[in-house]
């Protein structure tokens, strides 16, 4: 090619890079897989490095910089970087829009941009003729820090800005960590044996304070822009706050795909409720939303107080945490007999409820978090999960209370409890000795993903059990009306309804009464995949390991928990004990083996696949015949690259193994 030709070339790439870019990041819509965005840019790359008088520094094979800072710059805003005033009420909503009114002195409806509120860092970014040139922190407001070599590495935000832009664009956004970025962070520190972020936010920063590029680089930051600063060299006819916006958007910049437009209290009030909802689906953190005046001129007139502006407000949802104090530390086994500490608390109020007891997952947790009786902590509820001690607040023990030590005997049954080397749980070794266990193991029985026992809850197992009306499951199939109706709170009608549905419940299905056994890491989902494989419970009770490790989802810890359970004579007893209570169901008809399609194929998985675990997808390539390593060799038919892949995403490239997305990967499953 002619040198002509090259940078013509070359131009085309990164045109055509940017734009999917733009299709990945902003619009969500993506045209081309990303093996295909790949194969362009690597393209580009090669171009590049044949020709380096050619490289620009808005190409987007330039967001990593390779000199570390030896300190960062400082960057003076010219307009200063504002901060919001705070609601935490309809009250104080209504308080805010009634100012306003005053102020603009009109009684009539106010229409407001809304938007969620990100919990990430403010940024401002700066471009010019279309080039962004620096990139700063908020700092005081007036003063920040240059991190514009970090913020290139994100890749949402555009080094170049795409059609009709002004010669000088000042924006300012929040960059954020969103969830799923943050949790595989954390995951990959904790196997590294390195220090975990406390939350995304936190990641975000500690992310962007880098003075090695190259490790912002490695963190998935994201940015959605919400706001301009300086603006020259053009004149808009935009006239409000959310026509803004969608101009930026056209200019190929990230915004949130939430932000609405919305008229008065009852308007503002909608969209928060309706956002309460989804926030714990979205994909990264808000902690409230904003509204803002959505006309233009109206801003200009209500100005500022102080730091804020008099048009914002951020309605802040009730925190998802709390401090309080941890009265008392105790030990509930559960059903497979391991022990989890939990912390008794002084009720605090958070995240929307009166949260009296917290969990401490396991023992290294209870030590990595040094947590003691006495101490303040932080508790976290977030939406429906369990609420959870996140650490101590630093300064807050008084004197110097023990540290917890885990019990030799189970607190219910008296039993060893053993932990075995390498594994975080603890458990107690009673089996279904244990009484702890047993209730646990009925509750898991009747539960109704099992064999689904209406009106047989976990406070009416506890009563049975401790009534000593029952010790196992196969029990409750000998309940009579007359034992029942002895309880406490039990009339003949309910005693006569239970006895009713435990009949009913006899009729089962396959995975169900798997799973209902509660066979360690035997799930929902593992029962299906059994009861698929094996048809028969006959079959499922004499499979060899073999046998078992055949079936997806199934490594040799499942298969070697399903084989000790099958060993054990009361739990076959117990198997022939329901079957002669005749719970029975319809055998599954199996298929003849499935097809080795996949056969003399080699595949390594390497980062976090979206819709399935990297062992589901091992377990799932095994099946069809393929051998799955972890190592990329010459020899390796394919990688298979999820979300922040490792090292072995660029070393196929190099070896010129053929790389599939998961897209890729489930087309191969399909066939
Ligand atoms: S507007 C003049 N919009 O919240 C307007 N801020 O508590 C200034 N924030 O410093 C900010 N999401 O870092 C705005 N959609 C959003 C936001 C948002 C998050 C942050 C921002 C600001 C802080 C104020």
């Amino acid at each position: 090619m002619a040198n002509k030709q090259i940078a013509e070339k070359i131009a085309q790439l990164r045109q055509q890079l940017n734009h999917h870019s733009y299709q990945y990041y902003v619009v969500d819509d993506p045209e081309i897989p990303d093996i295909e965005y790949d194969r362009l840019y690597r393209e580009l790359q090669k171009l590049e490095k044949d020709h380096p008088e050619l490289i620009t520094n808005d190409s987007p094979t330039q967001r990593v910089g390779d000199q570390p800072l030896a300190s960062f710059a400082q960057v003076k805003h010219e307009l200063p970087m504002l901060s919001l005033d705070n609601v935490f009420n309809e009250q104080e909503l209504s308080e805010f829009y009634r100012r306003i009114q005053q102020r603009l002195e009109y009684d009539g409806s106010i229409e407001f941009a809304a938007e969620p509120k990100l919990d990430g860092l403010a940024v401002s970014l700066l471009y010019e003729h279309g080039v962004l040139v620096r990139a700063g922190t908020r700092g005081d407001g007036t003063t920040g820090e240059d991190i514009t070599q970090n913020v290139r590495t994100i890749h949402s935000v555009p080094l170049r800005l795409m059609r009709d832009y002004p010669d000088i664009l000042e924006v300012r956004g929040e960059v954020f960590m969103p969830k799923a970025g943050f949790e595989a962070l954390n995951r990959k520190a904790r196997e590294n044996d390195e220090k975990v972020f406390v939350n995304p936010r936190n990641a975000a920063a500690g992310s962007l304070r880098q003075l090695d590029p190259k490790i912002t680089a490695s963190r998935p930051l994201a940015m959605y822009c919400y706001a301009v600063g300086k603006v020259e060299g053009m004149t808009s006819t935009v006239t409000t706050h959310s026509e803004m916006l969608n101009q930026l958007m056209a200019w190929g910049l990230p915004l949130c795909k939430e932000r609405a437009v919305v008229t008065d209290v009852a308007g503002c009030l909608e969209y928060f409720n309706q956002l309460a909802e989804k926030r714990d689906a979205l994909p990264y953190d808000i902690d409230g939303i904003v509204y803002k005046v959505n006309n233009l001129r109206w801003q200009r007139d209500l100005g500022f107080v102080a730091k804020a502006p008099r048009w914002a407000i951020a309605h802040k949802f009730p925190a998802q945490e709390e401090i309080t104090r941890v009265n008392d530390i105790e030990f509930q086994v559960g059903r497979t007999g391991a022990l989890t500490p939990v912390a008794r608390l002084e009720p605090v109020f958070v995240g929307g409820v009166t949260v009296s007891n917290a969990t401490l997952h396991n023992m290294d947790e209870v030590e990595r978090k040094d947590v003691r009786i006495g101490d303040q902590v932080i508790v976290r509820r977030a939406g429906d999960v369990i609420p959870e001690v996140v650490r101590v607040v630093p300064g807050s023990r008084q004197g110097s209370p023990d540290k917890v030590k885990l019990p030799a005997q189970c607190p219910v049954c008296g039993s060893d409890i053993l932990q075995q080397e390498g594994e975080a749980v603890a458990r107690c070794s009673g089996g279904l000795f244990c009484q702890a266990q047993r209730k646990e193991s009925i509750k898991h029985f009747a539960s109704r993903k099992a064999m689904d026992i209406d009106g047989l809850g976990d406070k009416l197992v506890e009563q049975l059990v401790d009534a000593g009306l029952i010790d196992h499951v196969d029990d409750l199939f000998d309940l009579t009306v007359d034992q029942l109706s002895g309880l406490e709170r039990m009339g003949e009608k309910s005693a006569q309804n239970l006895v009713d549905s435990l009949k009913k419940s006899k009729q089962t299905t396959l995975p169900k009464f798997i799973y209902s056994l509660g066979i360690r890491e035997v799930g929902e989902a593992t029962a299906r995949n059994l009861a698929n494989h094996f048809g028969s419970l006959e079959k499922l009770m004499t499979a060899d390991e073999e046998q078992l490790l055949s079936v997806p989802d199934v490594g040799p810890i499942v298969a070697a928990h399903i084989k000790s359970f099958f060993s054990q004579a009361h739990n076959i007893e117990i198997v022939n004990k329901l079957r002669d209570a005749k719970v029975c169901w319809h055998d599954i008809a199996v298929a003849e083996a499935q097809e080795q399609s996949l056969a003399g194929k080699t595949f390594v998985i390497t980062g976090t696949l979206a819709t399935m675990s990297r062992d589901a997808a091992k377990q799932a390539l095994l099946a069809k015949g393929a051998k799955v390593t972890g190592s990329v060799s010459k020899k390796t038919s394919y990688v298979v690259v999820g979300e922040n892949p490792g090292s072995k995403a660029s070393k196929a490239e190099q070896l010129g193994v053929e790389i599939l997305d998961e897209q890729g990967l489930q087309k191969l499953l399909e066939y």
